[in-house]
């Protein structure tokens, strides 16, 4: 049963603030959560939509130190370029805070004090990895190692990117310091942990019990894995010095896990939006304390026990809040055919995206939309960008309202024609109905967090005016105007109100689109209860053109796009090469005095003469001219050269080596080859020609 609550908190995922955001994000967490608050505000409900920046946590100090600037300098940039991305996709939180700032340390010291002083943690002294040369200990990703899971050498100290399995330092295999790469040590630590045990059977009922039905089946499914493998006792606290510290003096110089401070940063946020506002201190309160209020969070996947299972036992364990009411993660959004990565720069970043297309917003939002991760991971592709832009948005939305509106200037000088409901169709009356259904449709879409099929519904809209005027055809009828007025003001007249009504209800998906169509039909109904009826536009009432809603994207532009993601592609590979290859190179030899080194005489030579040996094939009989005498030198590489292709070359030799007999014949001397790993062969020679006899050292 649907419980009718009086206010709606809705929380999109804090991002850390330790890189820019890409179309992963959006299409994961902030699209959907901005869908659902944009149709909740169209209902006029009482909506508070809050994110911000995740500033703790190992994430950002990691990307301070491979900047090399200070942790302060690294989230005060990558805070501003996100808030500026998100504004420019439309993203309509009533707040963007921050999780560094005073509100917010003040909020989680409280929180965690309340529940210090209330017994909820338990204490305990523990060994953890420490970093000697660091002098640090090693929490979360500081570390990293081997993944009992997969095997995955690079996994972090909380989790597997690559199996995605939540990990603790101490199940890493192999585990070394992200810091200095030494290998830790093991030292005492003291800790407080929150006995999410405790909470098992809580968490059973209230999960596995009370959201079976309306949880989505990814996030239900997580949630019952984690409880039946049962709980443990997890650490709230953290050896670092960048955070929010315990406040308290037994814990001086820790602070609180990221992930403790973090979800409080949603209250804090709320807390701030009021400040801002100028209002009573305790008006954040029913948004999160009361009843009535219906929370749900928006996030990504990896976050599901986070937001399902922690903070849910922090917030019981504090006792004077609610609870979420549903958790609609989605799955990832992989990037033609890869993981979206932020270290390998695999990744759409959206501040990129708006140089390249900076008025294709609601492009973005709605291909990521139609193409969303909501049931499982799903791929982003330029070619399906592509695609969808021009098959759907251009060919079907901005080609039906373009006909609409500039036959209604053709006909009607620009004016809402009237309608005669004596003379409709049974084409005018299926349409009439038909639209009827639509806000409903899309309304249980939208509160079952399936958007994407609520988007399918609002285009199935668009075409279904498309065809409506097909059928019409008043370009047809116009051909004896008089004699079919009635039809064709009909026509106008109702093909108008669906782009009316679909520009209610696409508001929440495309808001700058519609913001223009708003305009242009000078709408003022604009209400979700409004939508699904013929009378949203006045007869007579004036309608502007809008110029093209959509435009063709051209096979170039794409190029561009794709070519990129192929030279960041080979790039890797070459470095992968690289990588696998360095791991075949023989160790160093023992030292050597630097005498003995002055024992060699190396010189430059040039190959005079060269043939195969018929005893012999490895070898060739090579003839040298080395400045000071001419010689015979046998080398292993007739597998490699044919005779012909180095006579005439400069190399390099061991000009005092013993003469060496091989193959019958005696080599006087050695020529210097470079061997990689797979065993190919390459002359060292003088960058430019030099005398034979030239010395080296
Ligand atoms: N910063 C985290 C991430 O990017 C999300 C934090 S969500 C919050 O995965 F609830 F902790 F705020
Ligand atoms: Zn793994």
């Amino acid at each position: 049963m649907t419980k009718n609550f009086e206010r709606h908190t809705i929380t999109a995922a804090l991002p850390y603030a330790n890189g820019p955001v890409h179309i992963g994000h959006l299409a994961g967490v902030y699209v959907p959560a901005d869908i659902y608050a944009r149709y909740l505000r169209l209902q006029h409900k009482d909506v508070m939509f809050v994110c911000g920046s995740d500033e703790h946590g190992v994430p950002v100090t990691i990307r301070a130190k491979e900047e090399g600037v200070t942790v302060q300098a690294i989230v005060d940039k990558y805070h501003t370029i996100i808030k500026e991305s998100f504004e420019a996709f439309g993203m309509s939180f009533d707040i963007y805070a921050r999780t560094s700032n005073a509100t917010h340390h003040q909020t989680a010291s409280d929180f965690f004090k309340k529940l210090y002083e209330e017994g909820k943690f338990i204490e305990k002294t523990a060994e953890q990895y420490y970093d000697p040369e660091a002098q640090q200990f090693l929490a979360d990703r500081y570390i990293q190692g081997t993944c009992p899971n997969c095997g995955n050498p690079e996994a972090y100290g909380d989790q597997c990117e690559r199996c995605g399995t939540s990990l603790s330092p101490d199940d890493l295999g192999n585990p070394r310091s992200m810091l200095s790469g030494a290998s830790p040590i093991r030292k005492a630590t003291k800790h407080w942990y929150l006995p999410l045990n405790d909470y098992e059977d809580w968490l059973s009922t209230w999960i596995l019990e009370g959201h079976k039905k309306d949880w989505k089946t990814n996030v239900y499914g997580q949630c019952k894995s984690w409880i039946e493998q049962g709980l443990q006792p997890r650490a709230v606290t953290r050896d670092l010095d960048w955070g929010v510290p315990v406040p308290v003096e037994e814990a001086a110089g820790k602070v609180l896990y990221v992930w403790f401070d973090a979800p409080i940063g949603y209250i804090s946020a709320t807390k701030d939006y009021f400040k801002q506002q100028g209002k009573d201190e305790a008006a954040w309160q029913p948004y999160w304390q009361d009843e009535q209020t219906k929370l749900v969070h928006f996030i990504g996947k990896d976050n599901i026990v986070f937001h399902c299972i922690i903070f849910p036992a922090m917030l019981k364990a504090h006792g004077d809040f609610i609870l979420p009411e549903n958790v609609p993660a989605n799955e990832f959004l992989n990037l033609e055919g890869r993981k979206i990565s932020t270290s390998r720069n695999w990744a759409v970043w959206l501040h990129e995206y708006l140089e390249d297309f900076p008025d294709k917003q609601d492009v973005l939002r709605y291909v990521l939309t139609a193409n969303a991760p909501e049931a499982k991971d799903n791929d982003f592709t330029w070619a399906d960008f592509q695609a969808r832009n021009n098959n759907e948005l251009v060919a079907n939305v901005g080609n039906f309202v373009n006909r609409v509106l500039t036959l209604t200037h053709k006909y009607f000088e620009g004016k809402v024609p009237r309608l005669h409901t004596n003379f409709l169709e049974a084409t005018d009356k299926g349409l009439i109905e038909g639209l009827s259904a639509y806000p409903k449709k899309i309304s249980a879409s939208i509160e079952a967090y399936r958007f994407k099929e609520a988007l399918g519904y609002i285009m199935e809209l668009s075409s279904t005016g498309n065809k409506y005027l097909q059928e019409k055809a008043p370009w047809l009828l116009a051909k004896d105007f008089e004699k079919n007025r009635a039809q064709i003001e009909n026509t106008l007249h109702l093909a108008l109100q669906v782009v009316a009504n679909f520009t209610i209800l696409a508001q929440p998906f495309l808001p700058f689109t519609t913001e223009k169509l708003k305009k242009a039909l000078a709408l003022e109904k604009s209400s979700w209860q409004e939508a699904g009826k013929t009378d949203l536009l006045a007869v007579d009432q004036p309608i502007e053109k809008t110029g093209l809603l959509f435009e063709k994207i051209e096979d170039k532009t794409i190029q561009v796009q794709q070519e990129r993601l192929a030279a960041i592609r080979t790039a890797q590979e070459a470095a992968k090469t690289t990588n696998e290859a360095s791991q075949n190179i023989p160790t160093i030899k023992d030292m050597i005095e630097f005498n003995d080194f002055m024992k060699l005489d190396l010189r430059v030579a040039t190959i005079l003469q060269a043939e195969k040996m018929s005893n012999s094939d490895k070898l060739l009989k090579i003839t040298l001219d080395t400045g000071v005498d001419q010689r015979i030198v046998l080398s292993g590489i007739a597998k490699h050269y044919q005779p012909e292709e180095i006579v005439g070359k400069q190399v390099c030799i061991v000009a005092n080596l013993k003469p060496k007999k091989m193959a019958g014949e005696v080599s006087q001397g050695m020529i210097l080859m470079a061997e990689d790993s797979d065993g190919k062969l390459q002359f060292i020679q003088p960058g430019d020609l030099v005398h034979n006899g030239s010395t080296i050292s």
